[in-house]
């Protein structure tokens, strides 16, 4: 667990580790602030200064299994395990009606969490890195107007959380979903997703 006070990105500093052979898989780069924190699609990722969760894993896919041949068809199943970890975490703490957006939106009922932007890495044929991150609202309570439909964790459950407290639950989650994942493979892994979709067109 590095963690960072302010910095452009989580994601943009841990693709830059990795390029310069200094990452070491599994690490986490959590920030209490970020300067250009990028959401999924472009869009620009907002987050009062430490308010919030704002992390990101980095994982070199073979230290998973060395055997295995980590093509990039396996990246559907991973960032399912992903979702799902995400969400039992926010479940766990919310008590419930925690929900995934296609793609990989964490939703609390009909509003929006977090969200999760992967970006992998791939050499050849071979799929080499993960790199995580990961935007959950923790203790925030006011938002810019242009964000989609926000909630906290503090809106839902009417209390401050300890942000360094949840990073440690979240990455137990995430432990667990991903060996799921690799127990049960990605079939199974998107059906497990399939279980906790809300379609909504937002
Ligand atoms: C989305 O648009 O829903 C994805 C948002 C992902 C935001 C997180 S915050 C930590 C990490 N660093 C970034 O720059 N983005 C991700």
């Amino acid at each position: 667990m590095i963690e960072l006070s302010t910095i452009d990105s989580t994601n943009i500093y841990a693709m830059a580790q990795i390029k310069e052979g200094l990452a070491k898989s599994g690490s986490c780069f959590r920030a209490d602030f970020q300067t250009q924190g990028k959401g999924q699609h472009g869009r620009v990722w907002e987050s009062v200064t430490g308010q919030n969760l704002l992390c990101t894993y980095i994982l070199e896919i073979k230290q998973l299994d060395s055997d295995k041949n980590w093509v990039p068809e396996h990246q559907i199943g991973f960032s399912a395990a992903i979702a799902l970890g995400i969400r039992s975490f926010f479940d766990t703490m919310t008590n419930g009606d925690t929900k995934i957006k296609r793609p990989n939106d964490i939703y609390w009922r009909d509003r929006k969490a977090g969200g999760i932007l992967i970006e992998n890495i791939v050499r050849g044929s071979e799929w080499t890195w993960a790199v995580v991150g990961i935007g959950i609202n923790i203790n925030q309570t006011q938002f810019s107007t242009d964000a989609p439909n926000p909630v906290s964790l503090k809106q839902i459950t009417g209390r401050d959380w300890d942000i360094r407290l949840l990073q440690e639950a979240l990455t137990k989650s995430l432990n667990t979903s991903l060996e799921d994942w690799q127990n049960n493979g990605d079939e199974k892994t998107m059906q497990a997703f399939d279980q906790h979709i809300i379609e909504i067109s937002k």
